[in-house]
Protein backbone atom coordinates (compact mmCIF):
# COMPACT_ATOMS: atom_id res chain seq x y z
CA UNK A 1 0.00 0.00 0.00
CA UNK A 2 1.41 3.40 -0.61
CA UNK A 3 2.15 5.87 2.21
CA UNK A 4 -0.39 8.34 3.29
CA UNK A 5 1.11 11.94 2.84
CA UNK A 6 0.66 14.03 6.11
CA UNK A 7 1.30 17.68 5.73
CA UNK A 8 1.27 20.04 8.78
CA UNK A 9 0.94 23.70 8.80
CA UNK A 10 2.39 25.23 11.67
CA UNK A 11 5.60 24.26 13.84
CA UNK A 12 4.82 26.02 17.24
CA UNK A 13 4.29 24.62 20.92
CA UNK A 14 1.90 21.63 19.48
CA UNK A 15 2.68 21.15 16.10
CA UNK A 16 6.47 20.61 16.81
CA UNK A 17 5.41 17.86 19.12
CA UNK A 18 3.12 16.48 16.79
CA UNK A 19 5.97 16.71 13.73
CA UNK A 20 8.26 15.01 16.07
CA UNK A 21 6.52 12.19 17.67
CA UNK A 22 5.24 11.88 13.98
CA UNK A 23 8.82 11.20 13.50
CA UNK A 24 10.10 9.25 15.89
CA UNK A 25 6.48 6.94 16.45
CA UNK A 26 6.44 6.19 12.43
CA UNK A 27 7.29 2.67 12.54
CA UNK A 28 4.46 2.08 15.46
CA UNK A 29 2.13 3.91 13.19
CA UNK A 30 2.48 2.15 9.90
CA UNK A 31 1.70 -1.19 12.33
CA UNK A 32 -1.31 0.50 14.03
CA UNK A 33 -3.22 2.06 10.60
CA UNK A 34 -1.50 -0.39 7.94
CA UNK A 35 0.22 1.76 6.12
CA UNK A 36 3.09 4.56 6.41
CA UNK A 37 2.67 8.02 7.57
CA UNK A 38 5.04 10.17 5.84
CA UNK A 39 5.34 13.79 6.95
CA UNK A 40 5.97 15.53 3.74
CA UNK A 41 6.75 18.51 4.80
CA UNK A 42 5.51 21.48 7.40
CA UNK A 43 4.68 25.11 6.65
CA UNK A 44 6.26 28.01 8.67
CA UNK A 45 6.41 31.42 9.07
CA UNK A 46 9.79 31.82 9.78
CA UNK A 47 12.24 28.00 8.74
CA UNK A 48 14.89 29.50 10.90
CA UNK A 49 12.65 30.19 14.12
CA UNK A 50 13.81 28.16 17.70
CA UNK A 51 11.41 25.37 17.75
CA UNK A 52 10.55 22.94 21.25
CA UNK A 53 11.72 20.26 19.02
CA UNK A 54 14.50 19.54 16.55
CA UNK A 55 13.24 19.02 13.29
CA UNK A 56 14.80 17.79 9.98
CA UNK A 57 15.27 21.33 8.23
CA UNK A 58 14.85 20.39 4.71
CA UNK A 59 11.08 19.26 5.25
CA UNK A 60 10.68 23.00 6.31
CA UNK A 61 8.34 25.38 3.24
CA UNK A 62 7.14 28.87 3.80
CA UNK A 63 5.14 27.62 0.57
CA UNK A 64 1.79 26.06 2.28
CA UNK A 65 -0.46 26.10 -1.01
CA UNK A 66 1.94 23.43 -2.86
CA UNK A 67 2.28 21.47 -0.16
CA UNK A 68 -1.18 21.24 0.71
CA UNK A 69 -2.12 19.82 -2.49
CA UNK A 70 0.07 17.34 -2.27
CA UNK A 71 -1.22 15.93 0.91
CA UNK A 72 -3.77 13.10 1.46
CA UNK A 73 -4.11 14.31 5.11
CA UNK A 74 -3.44 17.88 6.41
CA UNK A 75 -2.67 18.98 9.89
CA UNK A 76 -3.75 22.59 11.02
CA UNK A 77 -1.55 24.27 13.86
CA UNK A 78 -1.18 27.37 12.86
CA UNK A 79 -4.61 29.12 15.03
CA UNK A 80 -5.84 32.63 14.09
CA UNK A 81 -8.35 32.85 11.52
CA UNK A 82 -6.12 34.30 8.79
CA UNK A 83 -4.59 32.55 6.43
CA UNK A 84 -6.11 29.27 8.52
CA UNK A 85 -9.63 29.63 6.96
CA UNK A 86 -8.53 29.53 3.19
CA UNK A 87 -5.65 26.98 3.95
CA UNK A 88 -8.13 24.49 5.59
CA UNK A 89 -10.89 25.48 2.77
CA UNK A 90 -8.08 24.85 0.18
CA UNK A 91 -7.34 21.52 1.98
CA UNK A 92 -10.97 20.40 2.00
CA UNK A 93 -11.31 21.60 -1.44
CA UNK A 94 -8.81 19.24 -3.29
CA UNK A 95 -10.10 16.15 -1.42
CA UNK A 96 -7.87 16.05 1.80
CA UNK A 97 -8.91 15.45 5.10
CA UNK A 98 -8.52 17.87 7.38
CA UNK A 99 -6.85 18.07 11.45
CA UNK A 100 -7.21 20.86 13.37
CA UNK A 101 -6.94 22.22 16.75
CA UNK A 102 -8.28 25.62 15.58
CA UNK A 103 -10.71 26.51 18.21
CA UNK A 104 -11.20 30.37 16.94
CA UNK A 105 -11.32 29.21 13.05
CA UNK A 106 -14.40 26.39 13.99
CA UNK A 107 -16.12 28.55 16.62
CA UNK A 108 -16.32 31.68 13.69
CA UNK A 109 -16.44 29.00 10.31
CA UNK A 110 -17.06 26.22 11.45
CA UNK A 111 -20.71 25.57 9.85
CA UNK A 112 -19.47 26.88 6.41
CA UNK A 113 -16.16 24.07 7.16
CA UNK A 114 -18.25 21.19 8.38
CA UNK A 115 -20.78 21.94 4.79
CA UNK A 116 -17.61 22.05 2.73
CA UNK A 117 -16.65 18.84 4.16
CA UNK A 118 -19.52 16.96 3.88
CA UNK A 119 -20.03 18.33 0.05
CA UNK A 120 -16.61 17.05 -0.54
CA UNK A 121 -16.80 13.68 1.10
CA UNK A 122 -14.01 14.48 3.51
CA UNK A 123 -13.95 15.06 7.12
CA UNK A 124 -12.84 17.60 9.64
CA UNK A 125 -11.19 16.19 12.86
CA UNK A 126 -10.94 18.51 15.75
CA UNK A 127 -10.52 17.17 19.10
CA UNK A 128 -7.82 19.02 20.20
CA UNK A 129 -9.73 22.12 19.65
CA UNK A 130 -10.95 21.69 23.12
CA UNK A 131 -9.55 20.31 26.34
CA UNK A 132 -6.33 19.63 25.10
CA UNK A 133 -5.20 16.20 25.80
CA UNK A 134 -8.86 14.60 26.87
CA UNK A 135 -10.83 13.23 23.98
CA UNK A 136 -14.44 15.13 24.62
CA UNK A 137 -15.16 15.84 20.85
CA UNK A 138 -16.05 12.55 19.67
CA UNK A 139 -17.56 11.20 23.05
CA UNK A 140 -19.68 14.18 22.98
CA UNK A 141 -20.21 13.49 18.85
CA UNK A 142 -20.08 9.58 19.06
CA UNK A 143 -20.79 7.96 22.57
CA UNK A 144 -23.27 10.02 23.40
CA UNK A 145 -24.80 10.41 19.66
CA UNK A 146 -27.52 8.19 21.57
CA UNK A 147 -28.37 10.36 24.59
CA UNK A 148 -29.95 13.63 25.04
CA UNK A 149 -27.45 15.80 26.54
CA UNK A 150 -28.74 18.58 28.87
CA UNK A 151 -25.87 20.42 30.46
CA UNK A 152 -21.65 21.23 29.93
CA UNK A 153 -20.05 22.61 32.66
CA UNK A 154 -16.22 22.95 31.64
CA UNK A 155 -13.33 24.31 33.09
CA UNK A 156 -11.85 24.89 28.99
CA UNK A 157 -8.97 27.03 29.59
CA UNK A 158 -5.94 26.28 31.45
CA UNK A 159 -4.56 29.67 31.63
CA UNK A 160 -7.32 31.05 33.96
CA UNK A 161 -7.90 27.85 35.92
CA UNK A 162 -3.91 27.90 36.72
CA UNK A 163 -4.52 31.17 37.63
CA UNK A 164 -7.05 31.18 39.86
CA UNK A 165 -5.79 27.98 41.61
CA UNK A 166 -2.65 29.62 42.39
CA UNK A 167 -5.02 32.83 43.83
CA UNK A 168 -7.16 30.04 46.41
CA UNK A 169 -4.18 27.54 46.65
CA UNK A 170 -1.19 29.79 47.72
CA UNK A 171 -2.49 33.20 47.68
CA UNK A 172 -0.11 34.36 44.86
CA UNK A 173 -0.92 37.68 42.74
CA UNK A 174 -2.38 37.53 39.46
CA UNK A 175 0.41 38.80 37.24
CA UNK A 176 2.62 36.63 38.82
CA UNK A 177 0.63 33.34 38.25
CA UNK A 178 -0.19 34.55 34.31
CA UNK A 179 3.51 35.05 34.59
CA UNK A 180 4.23 31.17 35.12
CA UNK A 181 1.15 29.85 32.86
CA UNK A 182 2.86 31.96 30.15
CA UNK A 183 5.90 30.20 30.95
CA UNK A 184 4.64 26.47 30.77
CA UNK A 185 3.36 27.35 27.36
CA UNK A 186 -0.43 27.26 28.76
CA UNK A 187 -1.41 30.46 27.32
CA UNK A 188 -2.05 31.58 23.86
CA UNK A 189 0.51 34.22 21.87
CA UNK A 190 -1.56 37.29 23.48
CA UNK A 191 -2.92 36.05 26.83
CA UNK A 192 -5.82 38.13 26.48
CA UNK A 193 -8.00 35.66 24.90
CA UNK A 194 -7.30 33.22 27.95
CA UNK A 195 -7.90 35.74 30.87
CA UNK A 196 -10.54 37.58 29.36
CA UNK A 197 -12.91 34.55 28.18
CA UNK A 198 -12.65 34.75 24.38
CA UNK A 199 -10.78 31.10 24.28
CA UNK A 200 -13.22 29.80 26.68
CA UNK A 201 -16.42 31.68 24.53
CA UNK A 202 -14.73 29.42 21.40
CA UNK A 203 -15.16 26.45 22.88
CA UNK A 204 -18.51 26.73 24.47
CA UNK A 205 -19.42 27.53 21.11
CA UNK A 206 -18.18 24.29 19.76
CA UNK A 207 -19.12 22.11 22.14
CA UNK A 208 -22.80 23.76 22.58
CA UNK A 209 -23.06 23.34 18.61
CA UNK A 210 -22.04 19.61 19.01
CA UNK A 211 -23.88 18.64 22.29
CA UNK A 212 -27.28 20.14 20.83
CA UNK A 213 -26.95 19.61 17.16
CA UNK A 214 -27.85 23.34 16.80
CA UNK A 215 -25.38 26.24 15.34
CA UNK A 216 -24.68 27.95 18.68
CA UNK A 217 -22.39 31.51 17.05
CA UNK A 218 -19.68 32.35 19.04
CA UNK A 219 -21.38 35.87 19.41
CA UNK A 220 -24.13 34.73 21.26
CA UNK A 221 -22.20 33.17 24.02
CA UNK A 222 -22.17 35.47 27.02
CA UNK A 223 -18.47 36.03 27.78
CA UNK A 224 -16.96 37.50 31.23
CA UNK A 225 -13.05 36.74 31.50
CA UNK A 226 -11.37 36.79 34.86
CA UNK A 227 -9.11 39.84 35.02
CA UNK A 228 -11.69 41.46 37.47
CA UNK A 229 -11.67 38.77 40.04
CA UNK A 230 -9.97 39.94 42.97
CA UNK A 231 -7.97 38.07 45.81
CA UNK A 232 -9.93 39.04 48.39
CA UNK A 233 -13.16 37.81 46.64
CA UNK A 234 -11.46 34.15 45.80
CA UNK A 235 -10.49 34.82 49.80
CA UNK A 236 -14.09 35.28 51.01
CA UNK A 237 -15.41 32.65 48.62
CA UNK A 238 -12.89 30.29 49.91
CA UNK A 239 -14.41 31.20 53.72
CA UNK A 240 -17.47 30.47 52.41
CA UNK A 241 -17.18 27.23 51.08
CA UNK A 242 -16.77 28.52 47.63
CA UNK A 243 -13.94 27.84 44.65
CA UNK A 244 -14.04 30.71 41.90
CA UNK A 245 -13.80 28.93 38.28
CA UNK A 246 -13.67 30.11 35.29
CA UNK A 247 -16.86 28.05 33.93
CA UNK A 248 -18.22 27.51 30.38
CA UNK A 249 -21.54 26.74 30.56
CA UNK A 250 -23.78 25.07 28.23
CA UNK A 251 -27.62 24.39 28.63
CA UNK A 252 -30.69 22.78 27.14
CA UNK A 253 -33.78 23.99 28.85
CA UNK A 254 -37.35 24.23 27.95
CA UNK A 255 -39.00 27.20 26.15
CA UNK A 256 -42.53 27.42 27.81
CA UNK A 257 -43.65 29.78 25.83
CA UNK A 258 -42.96 28.17 22.89
CA UNK A 259 -43.14 24.71 24.03
CA UNK A 260 -39.87 23.58 22.21
CA UNK A 261 -36.38 24.21 23.42
CA UNK A 262 -33.74 26.58 23.46
CA UNK A 263 -30.44 26.67 24.61
CA UNK A 264 -27.47 28.76 26.75
CA UNK A 265 -23.89 29.17 26.45
CA UNK A 266 -22.14 31.30 28.67
CA UNK A 267 -18.90 31.83 30.16
CA UNK A 268 -18.05 33.38 33.50
CA UNK A 269 -16.26 33.25 37.07
CA UNK A 270 -18.83 31.01 39.16
CA UNK A 271 -18.55 29.91 42.66
CA UNK A 272 -17.96 26.50 42.73
CA UNK A 273 -18.93 24.34 45.71
CA UNK A 274 -15.60 22.51 47.50
CA UNK A 275 -17.54 19.54 47.11
CA UNK A 276 -18.22 19.61 43.05
CA UNK A 277 -16.08 17.22 40.93
CA UNK A 278 -14.97 20.76 39.18
CA UNK A 279 -13.51 22.27 42.34
CA UNK A 280 -10.96 19.64 42.73
CA UNK A 281 -9.28 20.60 39.40
CA UNK A 282 -6.20 21.86 40.06
CA UNK A 283 -3.22 23.64 37.88
CA UNK A 284 -3.33 23.74 34.05
CA UNK A 285 -5.87 20.96 33.88
CA UNK A 286 -9.57 21.07 31.93
CA UNK A 287 -12.40 18.66 33.19
CA UNK A 288 -15.86 18.63 31.27
CA UNK A 289 -18.87 18.02 33.20
CA UNK A 290 -21.66 16.26 30.91
CA UNK A 291 -24.94 15.96 31.68
CA UNK A 292 -26.96 13.61 30.03
CA UNK A 293 -30.63 11.93 30.29
CA UNK A 294 -29.72 8.69 30.14
CA UNK A 295 -25.72 8.36 31.13
CA UNK A 296 -26.38 10.88 33.88
CA UNK A 297 -23.40 12.79 35.04
CA UNK A 298 -19.96 12.13 33.23
CA UNK A 299 -16.70 13.81 33.81
CA UNK A 300 -13.71 14.16 31.48
CA UNK A 301 -10.75 15.39 33.35
CA UNK A 302 -7.18 15.55 32.46
CA UNK A 303 -4.29 18.34 30.69
CA UNK A 304 -6.20 21.40 29.05
CA UNK A 305 -3.34 23.08 27.65
CA UNK A 306 0.55 22.28 26.53
CA UNK A 307 2.25 21.29 23.54
CA UNK A 308 2.90 17.61 23.54
CA UNK A 309 -0.64 16.78 25.69
CA UNK A 310 -2.60 18.52 22.60
CA UNK A 311 -0.42 16.74 20.10
CA UNK A 312 -2.04 13.67 21.61
CA UNK A 313 -4.98 14.71 20.40
CA UNK A 314 -4.08 15.88 17.50
CA UNK A 315 -2.33 12.71 16.50
CA UNK A 316 -5.30 10.45 17.74
CA UNK A 317 -7.00 12.55 15.11
CA UNK A 318 -4.67 11.75 12.75
CA UNK A 319 -4.69 7.73 13.35
CA UNK A 320 -8.56 8.08 13.10
CA UNK A 321 -8.07 9.93 9.46
CA UNK A 322 -5.12 7.56 7.83
CA UNK A 323 -7.86 4.66 8.64
CA UNK A 324 -10.86 6.10 7.16
CA UNK A 325 -8.14 6.83 4.32
CA UNK A 326 -7.43 3.91 3.85
CA UNK A 327 -11.07 2.83 4.12
CA UNK A 328 -12.24 5.09 1.52
CA UNK A 329 -15.58 5.60 3.93
CA UNK A 330 -17.68 8.23 3.29
CA UNK A 331 -17.42 11.95 5.46
CA UNK A 332 -19.99 11.56 8.31
CA UNK A 333 -20.07 15.76 9.03
CA UNK A 334 -21.69 17.61 11.87
CA UNK A 335 -25.27 17.56 11.46
CA UNK A 336 -25.94 20.87 13.18
CA UNK A 337 -29.87 21.26 11.41
CA UNK A 338 -31.86 21.32 15.24
CA UNK A 339 -32.43 25.01 15.05
CA UNK A 340 -32.13 26.12 18.53
CA UNK A 341 -33.25 29.36 19.90
CA UNK A 342 -29.93 30.67 22.45
CA UNK A 343 -31.21 32.55 25.73
CA UNK A 344 -29.76 36.04 26.10
CA UNK A 345 -27.85 35.64 29.50
CA UNK A 346 -30.22 38.37 31.45
CA UNK A 347 -33.09 35.83 31.21
CA UNK A 348 -31.05 33.02 32.88
CA UNK A 349 -31.22 32.56 36.25
CA UNK A 350 -28.69 29.49 37.81
CA UNK A 351 -26.44 28.93 41.05
CA UNK A 352 -23.17 28.26 38.09
N1 LIG B 1 -4.53 28.86 25.94
C1 LIG B 1 -5.31 27.67 26.03
C2 LIG B 1 -5.53 27.35 27.50
C3 LIG B 1 -4.61 26.54 25.33
O1 LIG B 1 -4.93 28.00 28.35
O2 LIG B 1 -6.33 26.50 27.80
C4 LIG B 1 -5.46 25.37 25.02
O3 LIG B 1 -6.50 25.69 24.15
Amino acid sequence: KRAIKVALLGAGSVGSQVARLLLEQADEYERRVGTRLELIGISVRNPDANRDADLPRELFTTDAQTLIVSADIVIELMGGITPARELVTLALESGADVVTANKALLAHHGAELFELAERVGAQLYYEAAVGGAIPIIRPLRENLGGDKVERILGIVNGTTNYILDRMHTRGDSFDESLRIATELGYAEADPTADIEGYDAQQKAAILASIAFHTKVPVDQVYREGITQVSIEQIEDAKRAGYVVKLLAICERLTDEQNGGEKVSARVYPALVPETHPLASVHGGNNAIFVEAKAAGSLMFYGAGAGGVETASAVLGDLVAAARRHLLGGPGSGESMDADLPIVPVEEILTSY
